[in-house]
């Protein structure tokens, strides 16, 4: 949509500007770089889930061709470790540095590290480490963590208004139901890598990361050094979903290993280890109760959930982090708490909280809809509020009632009989179920630079990151938006610590963090272009800047003479006229911002042969202004497949007995292929500017569309079946 702020190419649909560079090989990722004299660095793992390693025999590896060193707990550099808050920006998930002590608190532990001349010479030496282990009693799952103890509450991540408890026991109408969801691993294409080296002691670090601004700052804490002396640089990375927004113990075992040997040196995660040492979606208990009066409206709200977090540190999965705001709802709680398990450390993963909360809330609320006879449907309708009812604020823009008419109208919802099992399609029942959907909106402080280049050409500079989602192109569409420079002729950066601060690639933060960054840079530019034109020897000397316009590319005067810029800039021998700009975090003064939508999904079930698909979603999404139609609706078909993988796959799992990961690879970790996927997937995007929020009236799309989704799955299969699934994966055993 073009309005009066922006130009056309705000809201185009273009293809991405990095994408040739990908096809022809161009775009190096993190283990691509391979510099002279590389060593390569392979871990080993601990095979026990809780104890203390009682020795480590290197003899037989040390003598294997091209073995350099072997790293472990007694032959290791001392670092530091880092106090892991936001407001510094030195956060990491694992404050425990690797080789800190003997002492085992997950299986896939890094217990020791072998640098070798080659990638097989370093791993064939890993496997022949051997190491002794002191095993104790492991808690290998969410349910041995709530056998083992209570959970710790966090009363900080919750909110509490009017006085649920008692409003639930007086309602007249009510339910109470128990959600499970299981720990699910990140499965980005790019395996976690680093490439580190240093250089008269200042450190360059190769690292799929989403966040270079919080690596560096962390790498220059491990290594007592100033963060100019750190330079973390990732242009290219093959997805994350959260696995890579901080740094983990690798990066930091490579790095320290690249300056004892003394030479560059690479390490590759192996996939099974992503399962473990790299983070996870932790498992959750969510315990929801929902009071109704008699015309529909909710008049009390609870939402109690659990998640287990590693021994070592502590990570909340907030899962009541939509519900406190969604709907309307005078007495209200939601409350989370953790119990530690032998796992690695948690982490954000796509949509944190949101996706296990409202797989839990919009199930819940589907159970409410059916307990009063009530079209799940028009029983959201009857609890819409435009008002944060959590901070008392206005939602500075929210269209979640246009979601659900458009959705509905494109699904065609309204041809749903109630009656479950009452649609059929030959052997094949069908279900009908939808869900809302929900997602903070952040803008974060951000620096940026654009340079208008003599050649005619623009560059933009900003360490954000691209991490596949189409950052390099919506940067080069707001350049051109202020410039008028068309895409060909605009250049951007990202991806490099030594670029001016940006944020991470994360949290649905990078668009409207950066893009309000990126023009006010480019306008700068501009003015400096300006300024250059109108002093000695310029092409418009004499006048006064401000009264010149650009546009096109070209200066104007208003007198009927009109420059191109590169011919402003070579006529006065400058490389370049450069812009800087600050843009700052947005505050929750005024207005909640937030993002919303609805998703509707057809299941199919075949009683007679167990099959269950989805065959058909209609996604409507409230993001504000789109930037990109092409990037923005891929995001949310990602968010789709991979809430249908959250809704009928994806189950990390932990042997009870061993405490040992059962499914950490591609073949039994199982997510969605292409012939799980829906006939037809339906995105809908409203792309109403939320201007309140940043001049391109931009929220962010990463996360929200793999909110409620599975939700809207389950409801589905009820809607089929009858039979209702608070467990996720909803596989076929549950259906039988
Ligand atoms: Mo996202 S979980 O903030 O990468």
């Amino acid at each position: 949509m073009s309005d009066d702020k922006h130009g056309k190419i705000i809201g185009a649909s273009r293809s991405r500007i990095d994408g040739p560079k990908k096809l022809r090989g161009d775009a190096p990722y993190a283990a691509d770089h391979h510099l002279p004299n590389m060593a390569y660095a392979y871990g080993v793992f601990s095979t026990v889930a809780n104890g203390r390693i009682t020795g480590i025999d290197v003899s037989e590896a040390r003598t294997l061709p091209g073995v350099i060193d072997i790293f472990h707990h007694d032959h290791f550099p001392n670092l530091y470790r880092t106090p892991s808050t936001f407001a510094q920006e030195n956060k990491v998930d694992e404050t425990r540095l690797p080789f800190e002590d003997a002492k085992v608190h997950y299986p896939g532990q890094f217990v020791a590290l072998v640098v070798a001349d080659t990638f097989s010479n370093a791993r064939d030496a890993a496997y022949r480490v051997r190491v002794d282990y002191e095993e104790d009693e492991p808690v290998a799952t969410l349910a041995q963590a709530m056998e083992s103890g209570e959970p710790t509450p966090h009363a900080a991540s919750g909110h509490t208004r009017g006085d649920p408890d008692s409003a639930w026991n007086d309602a007249p109408h009510r339910i109470e139901s128990t959600y499970i969801t299981p720990m699910e691993t990140h499965n980005p294409m790019e395996m976690h890598a680093s490439t580190a080296y240093w250089d008269k002691g200042d450190l360059v670090l190769y690292e799929a990361s989403q966040g270079v601004v919080f690596a560096r700052n962390v790498m220059a804490k491990v290594f007592g050094i100033p963060p100019e002396r750190v330079d973390v640089r990732s242009p290219f990375i093959g997805s994350g979903f959260g696995s890579k927004l901080w740094i983990w113990p690798h990066a930091v075992a490579a790095a320290a290993a690249a300056r004892e040997v003394g030479r560059p040196v690479q390490l590759v995660v192996p996939r099974e280890e992503m399962f473990t040492t790299t983070g996870h979606r932790p498992p959750t208990h969510q315990t929801l109760r929902l009071a109704t009066d008699a015309n529909g409206k909710l008049q009390a709200l609870s939402h109690d959930g659990i998640n287990t977090t590693s021994m070592v540190n502590t990570y909340i999965e907030k899962t009541g982090s939509c519900t406190k705001s969604l709907y309307a709802c005078p007495n209200l709680r939601v409350s989370h708490a953790t119990l530690p398990a032998n796992h690695g450390t948690p982490t954000s993963m796509r949509a944190p909280g949101a996706a296990p909360g409202l797989f839990a809330l919009e199930s819940a609320m589907d159970e409410m809809a059916e307990s009063i006879d009530m079209d799940p449907l028009e029983f959201r309708r009857a609890n819409y509020t435009e008002t944060d009812e959590s901070l008392d604020l206005p939602f500075s823009s929210i269209h979640l009632m246009e979601a659900f008419d458009r959705g509905a109208e494109k699904f065609g919802w309204s041809k749903r009989t109630p009656e479950p099992g009452s649609m059929r399609d030959g052997d094949e029942i069908i279900g009908w179920g939808m869900a809302a959907c929900n997602w903070e909106a952040l803008k974060m402080d951000c620096d940026a630079r654009v340079s208008l280049r003599a050649d005619g050409t623009a560059f933009a500079s900003c360490a954000t990151q691209d991490i596949g989602t189409g950052t390099y192109t919506i940067v080069a569409q707001a350049v051109s938006d202020i410039t008028g420079l068309p895409l060909e002729r605009i250049e951007v950066e990202l991806g490099d610590s030594s670029y001016p601060s940006g944020p991470v690639s994360g949290g649905s933060w990078a668009t409207a963090t950066t893009l309000p960054a990126i023009a006010q840079a480019a306008r700068n530019a501009i003015d400096a272009l300006k300024t250059y034109a109108t002093g000695d020897g310029g092409a418009f000397s004499g006048s006064e800047a401000d009264t010149l316009t650009f546009a096109d590319g070209t200066l104007s005067d208003g007198n009927g003479k009109s420059v191109d810029y590169a011919e402003v800039l070579n006529q006065l021998k400058l490389a370049n006229a450069d812009g800087e700009a600050h843009t700052p975090a947005a505050t929750n003064d005024e207005y909640s911002f937030r993002s919303f939508g609805a998703h509707f999904v057809e299941i199919r079930w075949d009683p007679g042969i167990s099959n269950l698909r989805v065959s058909r979603v209609v996604s409507a999404i409230d993001v504000g202004q789109v930037i990109n139609q092409t990037t923005a609706a891929n995001q949310v078909e990602g968010a789709i497949a991979m809430g249908i993988g959250m809704a009928l796959f994806e189950n990390t799992e932990y042997d009870s007995r061993s405490g040992r990961p059962v499914n950490n690879n591609y073949a039994e970790y199982l997510v969605p292929v292409h012939a799980d996927q829906p006939e037809e997937v339906d995105v809908i995007l409203l792309d109403h500017p939320d201007y309140a929020f940043n001049e391109f009236g931009a929220r962010g799309i990463g996360e929200i569309g793999i909110t409620g989704l599975a939700a809207a799955v389950a409801n589905a299969v009820y809607h089929a079946t009858g039979k209702r699934i608070r467990e996720l994966p909803i596989t076929l055993d549950k259906l039988m």
